[in-house]
């Protein structure tokens, strides 16, 4: 595959396929060339039909037993607080308050307040009935540069939190790194240096010793996947930086850090279970050509065995490396003995799962379903059975658990106060029922979290999209549960559809 084509692969795969961006690159309005839209409605926002059916009927669908219904969250999205107790400054902080960035200017400085009302919270999710609660820590707030001695008050927070959790009878799941480096990082060159991988170790053993006792379930990186299209290539996200060679020798690093830090766990003696959090997305050929098959092919390879195959078999995939090739900075930068720290045994894999990619021929992107306010989604249930059943085939039986999934709704309160997300419910249920489908046959999954407990900072798109079940009035913070919250407490008492 020519350069050429593998930039315009790079690219495309970069706007539209990314679960944390490709809207906010303003490629909104751009429709898919050559596949028609089905008629059907498939639980986007607008789905008329499900706003008459209240109850939802029970469907029988019932769930193992023991499985794990949460929510998800994380640091720089919800807390706020960002100048207290000793934080100090992320990536996030830097990119959200530089003119032009975010959207409406908006910032996560206050967020949805999430640091001082976190009580008030988790006894959102206790009325909500959460067997379990993804958060993340702040790296930042753990230490303010990033490296070095504790930030006693930061780990107290989190102390507070997991105990409250336990107090409610909700298990923690924490992840170490959803994208707010330490700034100071950064201007030590960041994901890009390779003594980053050292020092999130470092982060990441202070954290296990202080919380290691508290907390079951710890994941790594969220989506690293993320940070080097969105970070690196198009430069939507954090750090802002568009260098496909320096966003690679990225890729690596991360996936070090990854592996360091589950070595780091066993070191620590933590009895914890812990894994990677990536985003997955099933790739299908936009047509039957020969060239679209090879297409994909690729794009697979960049978009989920780049991140599997170094953690689960040890080995970058060949074809990626080949179309990188051995002159590029991540080639160049992989040093013996880094793939076996990268495949380090791991005790469960989060998946989390938002679009399909569709590919042509000339590795372009189409649509194929119809969107949700995320112009990058697509609205595929079947694509979580596939991406879940093909983990399972490809990788063994490695325990799954879904960290996020989710969509954004033009959430308003009604005259009464409440908001109708019906749109919403259709998305979960069907993917709910995708899942449940794939546990029948033969997926290890024991848990899932929806992506997102609270309406919270969405990245470079500000506080426009509203991913939440609880809905957040910004102005004085109030949280009122969506229909689709008390529809989810329905589904987790009855551990099912
Ligand atoms: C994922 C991110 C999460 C949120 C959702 C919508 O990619 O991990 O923080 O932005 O997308």
């Amino acid at each position: 595959m020519s350069l050429l084509t593998r930039r315009r692969l790079l690219r495309r795969a970069a706007l539209s396929a990314t679960a944390a961006g490709a809207a906010r690159t303003g490629l909104a309005g751009t429709t898919a060339a050559g596949i028609a839209a089905p008629t059907v409605a498939l639980g986007g926002c607008d789905s008329p039909p499900e706003r008459t059916t209240d109850p939802e009927p029970d469907r029988g669908l019932r769930f193992p037993d023991g499985f794990v219904w949460g929510a998800a969250t994380s640091a720089y999205q919800i807390e706020g607080a960002a100048k207290e107790d000793g934080r100090g400054e992320s990536v996030w902080d830097t990119f959200s308050h530089t003119p032009g960035r975010i959207r409406n200017g908006d910032t996560g400085d206050v967020a949805a307040d999430h640091y001082h009302r976190y009580a008030q919270d988790l006894d959102l999710m206790r009325d909500l009935g959460l067997h379990s609660y993804r958060f993340s820590i702040s790296w930042p707030r753990i230490q303010a540069d990033g490296s070095g001695r504790p930030n006693q008050r930061g780990l107290d927070f989190y102390r507070r939190l997991v105990d409250g959790l336990h107090e409610r009878d909700i298990a923690p799941m924490a992840t170490l790194f959803h994208w707010d480096l330490p700034q100071a990082l950064q201007d030590a060159g960041g994901w890009e240096n390779r003594d980053t991988a050292e020092r999130f170790a470092e982060y990441a053993d202070v954290v296990f010793r202080a919380l290691g006792d508290r907390v079951p379930v710890w994941l790594t990186i969220n989506e690293p996947k993320t940070v080097v299209q969105n970070g690196y290539i198009w430069g939507h996200h954090a750090p802002g930086i568009r260098d496909e060679g320096a966003a690679y020798l990225v890729a690596h690093h991360l996936q070090l850090a990854h592996g360091l830090a589950v070595q780091a766990l066993r070191a620590s003696g933590g009895t914890g279970r812990i894994g990677p959090a990536l985003n997955l997305h099933p790739c299908y050929p936009a047509d039957d050509s020969p060239e679209s098959a090879a297409a994909t092919r690729l794009y697979d390879g960049y978009e989920n065995r780049l991140y599997l195959d170094s953690t689960f078999k040890g080995a970058y995939p060949q074809d990626v490396l080949d179309d990188l090739g051995p002159d590029s900075r991540m080639v160049r930068g992989v040093r013996d003995g880094d793939l076996k720290i990268i495949s380090s045994p791991v005790d469960l894999l989060a998946v989390q799962y938002y679009t399909p990619i569709y590919v042509t021929g000339d590795g372009g992107m189409v649509r194929k379903w119809p969107t949700s306010e995320a112009e990058w989604q697509q609205i595929y249930p079947e694509g979580m059975y596939d991406i879940l059943t093909r983990v399972t085939r490809d990788y063994g039986r490695v325990p799954i658990t879904i960290t996020e999934n989710g969509l954004p709704c033009p959430d308003v309160p009604g005259p009464d106060g409440n908001v109708d997300d019906a749109g919403r419910v259709t998305f979960l249920r069907d993917h709910f029922a995708a899942a449940h489908r794939a546990i029948g046959d033969g997926v290890p999954l024991e848990s899932y979290h929806v992506w997102s407990l609270l309406d919270n900072f969405e990245w470079a798109e500000g506080y426009e999209q509203r991913w939440g079940l609880v809905y957040v009035d910004y102005a004085s913070q109030r949280r009122v549960l969506k229909r689709s919250a008390h529809w989810y407490r329905d589904v987790i008492r009855r551990n099912g559809l």
